[in-house]
């Protein structure tokens, strides 16, 4: 069998600094990278094991197909037990991880889905029946309240109250702290987690994080409470997990629901928000695209459903191709192999990292000619497989929420389209910027609504 020849080895200096490269110019260097080494190289670190880096539909597809259990990713990420804690779907593997996908799958699919769309529908207007016309907003805030009171009512099955206002103040700030390149380095150098008061970033993170904690113990103590005397009516994801029971019969623990209603939260919203404010600048950006999305939303009949809206092609294609040009996470979490498998031909023995780049693969030319254009008609006119067009990952660990976040996009976007006429405050070319493990467009990205539509 053939073994990979390593590209370039790193050590102290040079690693750190291929860290920092990474983390402030992500796109760039992964540009870098695939000029010169390739779609599927090796590189080697002093004291720790071989990463592969790939970009090459091939190995995507040998990688998602493998058996689940040649693989360990949970461990991997233990950089995001800091935010989610040791419980967090993301942080399991194995038998743990199946059980758990299965038991929330079911929420994020199919009918329950469906039923979550009026909700959208409703969140969505009142979020933007707020906004003052001719007066600048900020698309990616307006955008982030919209998404967080959909996953919150999605996971806790209400949106309102003082309670849900508190947390959902809570979570926005405590997410704001790493919208700068800088603070998201907290979240790559562990040893940057110092607490140096309230006022430094670290510090002002352990204070939200732990007020959100009190409030979901509480909340977890009154639920287990209506739940024990047969009061409770919930239908959510939170009732859901409280009356899950493993294959010994036994519930999860406080701690167990708290990171896993953490991280549905972070996950559920975040990453949304950035891909909508980039649809919207994308859509305003481009006369002609938004020409051929009103032209489509006008088509709808007076009477037509959430599923019409779902189903619209040139919707669903400037979505695809927002989520390509610009992918919100640009690598899919590390693979560690934990039994030897063979990738592309090529042999790879266990503790060795599988790094895909999510964003080399969206840019290959073979695929995607003139990458760096925005041209939704690319997915009219081919259907990509799921190793060439990868926003939500793939293979065991293929995001849980991805339906909902197509849907949520969809709603969205029709809605505020039939409701405003919009504009961008400035129609410039943007470059998306880091926030947190994502890249999303930067804060200032403003719009101003011109007209209310009756
Ligand atoms: C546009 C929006 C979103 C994007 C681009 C996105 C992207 C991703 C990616 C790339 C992964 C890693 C997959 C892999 O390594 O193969 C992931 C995992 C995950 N996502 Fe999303 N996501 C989005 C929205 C959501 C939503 C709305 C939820 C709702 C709860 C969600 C929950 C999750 C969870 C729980 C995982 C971990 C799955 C596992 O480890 O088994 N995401 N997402």
């Amino acid at each position: 069998m053939k073994t990979i020849p390593t590209v370039a080895r790193s050590s102290g200096l040079l690693l750190t600094m291929r860290r920092l490269n990474a983390i402030l110019r992500p796109l760039n260097f992964m540009e870098e990278r695939r000029r010169k080494y390739g779609d599927f190289y090796q590189l080697q670190s002093k004291n720790s094991p071989p990463s592969v880096v790939t970009s090459n539909p091939q190995a995507i597809e040998d990688i998602f197909t493998a058996s689940p259990d040649c693989f360990e990713v949970g461990k991997g990420n233990t950089n995001l037990k800091f935010l989610v804690g040791d419980n967090s779907l993301l942080l399991l593997d194995g038998k743990e991880h199946k059980h758990r996908r299965r038991l929330l799958m079911p929420s994020f699919h199919g009918e329950s889905l469906q039923e979550c769309s009026q909700n959208i529908v409703n969140i969505t207007k009142k979020v933007s029946d707020r906004l003052p016309i001719n007066k600048p907003f900020k698309v990616r805030s307006i955008m982030q309240e919209i998404t967080l009171r959909v996953i919150l009512s999605v996971v806790f099955g209400i949106d309102s109250g003082a309670k849900y206002d508190r947390l959902r103040e809570l979570l926005t700030r405590l997410l704001d702290i790493f919208n700068t390149p800088l603070n998201s380095s907290l979240i790559l150098f562990t040893s940057l987690q110092k607490d140096l008061g309230a006022f430094s970033p670290w510090g002002r993170f352990l204070i939200l994080k732990e007020e959100i904690r009190y409030l979901i113990y509480k909340e977890i103590k009154e639920r287990r409470e209506l739940l024990a005397s047969g009061e409770s009516k919930h239908r959510d994801i939170f009732s859901l997990l409280l009356s899950a029971k493993d294959e010994d019969g036994e519930g999860m623990t406080d701690a167990e629901l708290h990171d896993e209603l953490l991280t549905l939260l972070f996950a559920g919203h975040e990453t949304t928000a950035s891909a909508l404010a980039w649809l919207f600048y994308w859509i305003y950006y481009l006369p002609e695209v938004r020409e051929k999305l009103l032209f489509e939303l006008d088509s709808l009949g007076k009477n037509s459903d959430y599923k019409e809206i779902n189903n619209l092609p040139y919707l669903d294609a400037a979505i695809s191709e927002t989520l390509r040009i610009f992918p919100i996470v640009t690598g899919t979490f590390a693979r560690r192999i934990v039994k030897p498998i063979s990738v592309m031909g090529y042999y790879f023995e266990p503790k060795t990292l599988l790094l895909i780049s999510i964003y080399s693969l969206h840019h290959r030319e073979d695929l995607y000619p003139n990458s760096k254009q925005f041209q939704p008609a690319r997915f009219l006119n081919k259907n990509y497989s799921p190793y060439e067009y990868i926003p939500f990952g793939g293979g065991n660990r293929r995001c849980l929420g991805a339906a909902l976040a197509l849907l949520e996009m969809k709603l969205v976007t029709a809605t505020i389209l039939s409701s405003f006429e919009l504009d961008l405050i400035k129609k410039q070319p943007i470059k998306p910027v880091r926030r947190g493990l994502t890249m999303a467009p930067p804060p200032s990205l403003t719009m101003v609504v011109k007209n209310k539509i009756q």
